[in-house]
């Protein structure tokens, strides 16, 4: 195909402005699906994605469209994970495309995302062509949305394209728009081949799955590849593009989005952002913004039953099969035993992750809270990361400790100002900037330490706009921070998996905190059950689980069989997830308590 008949975009807007729907009506106005398999949202493809309705990996397909000029133009859309863990994924999404669907909800206006998306956009100098949403909404106000738009963005909205995702309202705009405004892709083919990884996924049969968009050059079967930036050298076995399945072809042309196959054995060896180029004509440089990702978010994974380790193992294998970002390391802890210290590229990813190791591989597992990275200097000038409090060196051999902050941007109507304010100087924010978007919402700006966006900052955010706030935010480096360990004894003895790391200002309030909460979620047992919080030493809370009067049985007087096996089941259900710490049963939620405590 000619490349002036090609169009290489993504949609980027905020979670549930209607991106799926959006995409959904594309496929089907251009007949890439029948109704039947219409019956699914097609981009959305795992399970838990479906549930949770977000969209977590990037996914692309490719549209044949006839035009009003008459001409049928290939479009290749390249779906964006809408979530603030996978920016590196989405701007890598975006550098493969020649522009990009701004899409806004027309009751809602723009949010935090959309806004990050949209500088991710602009930054990898994409054509940007803003949509309308959800106009056949009572609320919708198109006018007011464009002028946030071309105020707070600085785009011109005046042709900005009213649609209704949900009826199929403005669709034919949409895909004019996109053959009329985003420019061809422009492309040499008799330069060496750069290829860009956006994408990939494992297939048992065929290997790792690497979607592409080829920048120049062209690949085609049985040629040698090399990625650039693991240096390493594979025989292409397939080529192909999204139909959505996967649909073989005979070679991908410069400008073409596709997939390559190559019997690859890892996904490491496919990293998001790497240039695949020709081995034997290699091109000099790899395309610009590759970064090796690194996780941001830690936490122990223990199973409940020890004799489940190796199944652990094998499904976090697995897992890692498809999903080059996720890390893992064997892990000894005093109070869980044998387990792993994973790592991920935010909490979202986290959550996922557990799920599926429960729902797809059975395991019943205990999570330890999730913790950042700190920078440890030590009094002896050697430098430490640590990714699991407990490994915190003993406070007189640490000169200080510093922590990732990050950017984070709220946009709340201004009469919840006033929260936001409070809430982030609660957890340490600096003010930054406060910005009226209109005379009714107001953009803030405050850097944080990560450790709090993990807390709960942005439940609580949410909790006090009444669900108003959107945050989006971006790592910004490291800062020194006045950090302590707090231990919690239970019985006398530390459980290192209880281990945080807090601000020493704050370490007292969460301690008696945390030891209260304790008190609540550990069940009474046969013997008292003292609980302590210490910082060093020093304990500064206890609290006590009294024991057990009766026997649960004892009230059944041996007489109703159905009542006690009831009674036993429901205590059976709660042990579940229970894990014997020395002599004390702790379930789950007390490794979790640290979360949910203010
Ligand atoms: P993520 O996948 O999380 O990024 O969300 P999304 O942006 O893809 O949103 P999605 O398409 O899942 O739509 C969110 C909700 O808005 C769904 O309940 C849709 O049915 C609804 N929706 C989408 N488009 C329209 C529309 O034009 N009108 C109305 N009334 N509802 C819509």
């Amino acid at each position: 195909m000619n490349i002036s008949q090609i169009r290489n975009f993504s949609i980027i807007a905020h979670i549930d402005h209607g991106k799926s729907t959006l995409a959904d009506r594309l496929l089907e106005y251009t007949g890439a699906l029948s109704a039947r398999e219409m019956e699914e949202q097609v981009l959305d493809q795992m399970d838990l994605e479906r549930e949770r309705g977000i969209t977590i990996k990037a996914q692309a397909v490719r549209l044949e469209y006839k035009a009003k000029d008459g001409n049928t133009y290939m479009l290749n859309l390249i779906d964006t994970p809408g979530h603030v863990d996978f920016t590196y994924e989405v701007s890598r999404s975006l550098a493969a495309c020649e522009g990009a669907l701004l899409v806004v909800d027309a009751a809602q206006g723009i949010e935090a995302q959309t806004l990050a998306n949209v500088y991710l956009a602009l930054e990898h100098n994409l054509e940007i062509v803003p949509i309308i949403n959800k106009i056949d909404l009572p609320s919708a106000d198109p006018e007011k949305v464009k002028q946030e738009i071309e105020e707070v963005i600085g785009l011109d909205a005046a042709d900005a394209i009213l649609v209704s995702a949900k009826t199929g309202f403005g669709i034919e705009d949409v895909l004019e728009a996109i053959v009329s405004k985003i420019p061809p892709p422009s492309s040499d083919a008799a330069k060496p081949l750069r290829a860009l990884i956006f994408d990939s996924h494992f297939d048992p049969y065929k290997g790792v799955i690497a979607y592409v968009r080829v920048m120049d050059g062209k690949i085609t079967p049985g040629m040698s590849i090399k990625m650039m930036a693991t240096d390493k050298n594979f025989e292409v076995t397939e080529v192909g593009v999204f139909r959505p399945y996967l649909a073989n072809v005979k070679e991908l042309e410069p400008g073409q989005v596709g997939f390559v196959a190559a019997s690859i054995k890892n996904v490491k060896d496919t990293r998001v952002g790497d240039t695949i180029t020709e081995a034997d004509r290699p091109a000099t440089e790899p395309l610009p913004g590759y970064r090796k990702i690194t996780s941001m978010v830690y936490c122990g994974l223990y199973p409940v039953d020890s004799a489940d380790y190796d199944a652990l193992r094998d499904a976090l294998d697995k897992l890692q099969l498809n999903d080059a970002s996720l890390t893992y390391e064997p892990e000894t802890s005093i109070a869980l035993g044998f387990g792993f210290r994973c790592g991920f590229l935010g909490l979202l990813h986290m959550d996922v992750i557990q799920e599926r190791l429960e729902r797809e591989y059975n395991l019943t597992l205990i999570t330890t809270a999730p913790n950042v990275i700190y920078k440890v200097f030590k009094t002896d000038s050697e430098v430490l990361s640590i990714d699991n409090p407990s490994k915190l060196p003993a406070s007189q051999e640490i000169d200080h400790i510093e922590e990732p902050y990050v950017k984070a941007t709220v946009i709340v109507p201004n009469d919840y100002v006033g929260a936001v304010m409070e809430l982030s100087q609660e957890k340490r924010g600096e003010f930054k900037d406060m910005k009226y978007l209109d005379v009714t919402r107001v953009m803030m700006t405050y850097h944080l330490p990560l450790s709090e966006i993990i807390y709960d900052y942005f439940d609580r955010l949410k909790s006090s706009t009444r669900g108003y706030a959107s945050l989006d935010y971006a790592l910004i480096g490291y800062q020194a921070s006045e950090l302590v360990k707090l231990d919690i004894l239970l019985n006398g003895d530390p459980v290192d998996a209880l281990s945080v790391i807090v601000h020493r200002e704050k370490a007292s309030y969460r301690g008696r905190l945390l030891a209260e909460k304790l008190k609540e979620i550990i069940p009474r047992q046969m013997f008292e059950i003292p609980i302590q919080a210490a910082i060093g030493n020093k304990v500064i809370a206890r609290e006590t689980v009294r024991a057990m009067r009766k026997d649960v049985l004892a009230k059944c007087y041996g007489g109703d069989i159905t009542r006690k096996r009831k009674l036993l089941e429901k205590q059976k259900e709660g042990k579940r997830r229970m894990k014997q710490v020395g002599s004390v049963e702790v379930p789950q939620e007390a490794f979790m308590a640290i979360l949910k405590m203010d």
